[in-house]
C-alpha cells in the first residue's frame, strides 16, 4: 500500500508533461516523482479517444508498479478522453489537468468570456466545454485546436517570426469581443506563453493548467493526510517508452533543466 512518502505518478505522451511537472515540483519540493513520457506514441493529440486511452491504461499500469500514491495525467488530451477509465481502473487518486484549468479559468475571468486552445483530439473531446460550464455561467466559450504549436515548442521554435506568424493565423479574429481568459489546454502551450500574450493583448489572462494542477494534488494529499512530512530524500525518476536522447535533449526548455538520464522501458501491448 502507497503511504506519504510514496512517489506521485505523472504520465504524458512524451516531453510536454515535464511542464506539468515543473510546476508540480515548485509546488511540492519534497515529494517524489515518477514521470513516464510515452515518446515510443507519442502524438496523443491526433489520435482517437478509444487508442489513447489504451496507452494511458497501460501508462498508469507500469506506473502503479513503482508504487506511486496519487496519478497525475500531465497530458491534456488523455487527460480529455481516458480520465473515467482510468479512474475506474485504479484505486488511488487521479488527477487529469483539464479541470484544474477550468475552475482557474472560471476564477480570473471578469467578463464571463472565455476562450481554450489544445490538440485537435482535445477539442473535439468537448472536455474543456463540460469542464467549463460546470464551474459557472458563461457568455461565451470559444475553442481551438492549435496543432502546430506542439512541433515549435518541441523545436524550441518559441519566440521571433515563425511561432508568431503561427499565432496570429490561429488566434486573430479568434480573441476579440471581450473575451478575457484563455486557456493554455496543453502541455507545450506554455513555452509559447509570450508569443501568445502577444499576438492576443496584455488585457487577456493566460491560464497554465500545470499551476492548476499542481494546487489541486496539494489540496487532494493534504486533505488525506498523504503528503511527504520531508524526512526522506526526495527521489526523480524518469522513465521514457523510445531511446532517451531525444527526451533528453528538449527536457530543458520543458523542466527548466536538463536532464542527464532517462529509463527505457516497455509497455508490453497484448
Ligand atoms: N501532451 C499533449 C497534450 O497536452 C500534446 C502532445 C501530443 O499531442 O501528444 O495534449
Amino acid at each position: 500500500m502507497p503511504d506519504s512518502r510514496s512517489p506521485i505518478g505523472v504520465f504524458d505522451s512524451g516531453v510536454g508533461g515535464l511542464t506539468v511537472l515543473k510546476a508540480l515540483i515548485e509546488r511540492l519540493p519534497r515529494e517524489s516523482t515518477v514521470y513516464l513520457g510515452d515518446t515510443a506514441r507519442v502524438p496523443y493529440g491526433t489520435k482517437s479517444a478509444e487508442v489513447v486511452t489504451r496507452y494511458s491504461l497501460k501508462n498508469a499500469e507500469l506506473l502503479m508498479e513503482h508504487g506511486i500514491k496519487a496519478l497525475v495525467v500531465a497530458c491534456n488530451t488523455a487527460s480529455a478522453v481516458a480520465l473515467p477509465a482510468l479512474e475506474k481502473a485504479l484505486s488511488i487518486p487521479v488527477v487529469g489537468v483539464i479541470e484544474a484549468g477550468a475552475v482557474t479559468a472560471a476564477k480570473v475571468s471578469a467578463t464571463g468570456k472565455v476562450a481554450v486552445i489544445g490538440t485537435p483530439g482535445t477539442i473535439a473531446s468537448g472536455a474543456y466545454q463540460r469542464a467549463l460550464a460546470a464551474t459557472r455561467a458563461w457568455q461565451e466559450m470559444r475553442v481551438k485546436s492549435c496543432p502546430l504549436f506542439v512541433p515549435l515548442a518541441e523545436e524550441g521554435w518559441t519566440e521571433g517570426p515563425v511561432p508568431t506568424l503561427v499565432a496570429k493565423e490561429y488566434l486573430t479574429g479568434f480573441i476579440d469581443s471581450g473575451i478575457d481568459t484563455l486557456v493554455l489546454g496543453c502541455t507545450h502551450y506554455p513555452l509559447l506563453r509570450g508569443v501568445v500574450q502577444h499576438v492576443v493583448g496584455p488585457s487577456v489572462t493566460l491560464v497554465d493548467s500545470g499551476k492548476a494542477t499542481a494546487e489541486r494534488v496539494e489540496t487532494l494529499l493534504k486533505s488525506a493526510g498523504m503528503l511527504n512530512d520531508g524526512s526522506t530524500p526526495v527521489n526523480r525518476k524518469f522513465l521514457v517508452t523510445d531511446v532517451p536522447e531525444r527526451f533528453l535533449e528538449v527536457s530543458a526548455r520543458f523542466l527548466g533543466q536538463r536532464l542527464t538520464s532517462a529509463q527505457q522501458v516497455d509497455l508490453k501491448f497484448s
